[in-house]
């Protein structure tokens, strides 16, 4: 293992920072390595909007159930998928958008994805924590009022970093035989993957020192595939200018 798969596989989601400043030149080497990830076709869809008001943080928070790293962390940030800015650029050549594709709002998803992850490790290769939070879009029409969200631009998560002040275990993963198969897509084997998987997890949900529960990813699972997650996203997103067609 090299120092870069090292760091990879040391990847833990952090939720309590020290009070320590993160200065504004690393914030801003961070996000330039989240914008030197790959791009569909270059539109660098990806646009990052620093929170520093403590009362939209607040907002925020609330929004995300409480979250209170969203007020703490250091750095706030909301990573967002923007076709307003490519728009822009179609429209002074002349031409008229067509920004409500469903392929365009994937490849800006896509962006937005990559550049977060980029911007993860490159704040976790300087010691920072970070921690993703897709319950900005618990009410992501809120969200965009409060950060003055344009039509075609939505949230697609926020963003804490700062210096750990905790030191989880790293999460267990899937073995690698669930997640990598060879020439076609089989699921045989999978159950028997899951169950030893399930086993691993009750573990480490019983022991890790974050505070433990009694469960196992199957049962996580069925909470979150079992059930209807954030329903107001379609519509959301219609309105927004994202009609998916
Ligand atoms: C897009 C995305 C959204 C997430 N949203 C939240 C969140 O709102 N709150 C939170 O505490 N963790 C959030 N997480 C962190 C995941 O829960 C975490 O990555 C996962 O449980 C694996 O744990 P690890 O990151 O420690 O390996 C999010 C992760 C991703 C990738």
């Amino acid at each position: 293992m090299n120092d870069v798969h090292q760091l990879l596989r040391s990847h833990r989601s952090i939720r309590a920072f020290t009070d320590e400043p993160v200065d504004d030149a690393t914030v801003a080497e961070i996000i330039r390595c989240g914008m030197a990830a790959a791009t569909s076709s270059n539109i660098q869809a990806t646009t990052v909007i620093r929170v520093r008001s403590s009362d939209t943080r607040a907002r925020i928070a609330e929004i995300a159930g409480g979250q209170r790293h969203v007020v703490d962390a250091p750095v706030f940030v909301v990573f967002c998928a923007d076709l307003h800015r490519p728009g822009l650029a179609c429209a002074s050549q002349g031409v008229t958008p067509t920004p409500g594709m469903t392929e365009q709002f994937i490849i800006a998803t896509v962006d937005v994805a990559l550049a977060g992850q980029n911007a993860v490790i490159a704040a976790e290769s300087l010691g920072l924590g970070a921690c993703y939070i897709g319950a900005v879009r618990n009410d992501p029409a809120t969200v965009s009022a409060l950060l003055e969200l344009p039509d075609h631009v939505y949230p697609v998560f926020g963003l804490c970093l700062g210096r750990p002040a905790q030191n989880p275990d790293v999460k267990p993963r899937l073995p690698l035989e669930a997640v990598l198969k060879e020439e076609r897509y089989s699921d045989a084997g999978d159950l028997v993957h899951i169950a030893a998987y399930d086993d691993t997890m009750r573990a480490y949900y019983g022991s890790r020192s974050g505070g433990t529960k009694d469960s196992s990813w199957s049962n996580e699972m069925a909470a979150l595939v079992g059930t209807e997650r954030r329903p107001h996203m379609r519509s959301f997103l219609a309105e927004r200018g994202f009609e998916l067609r």
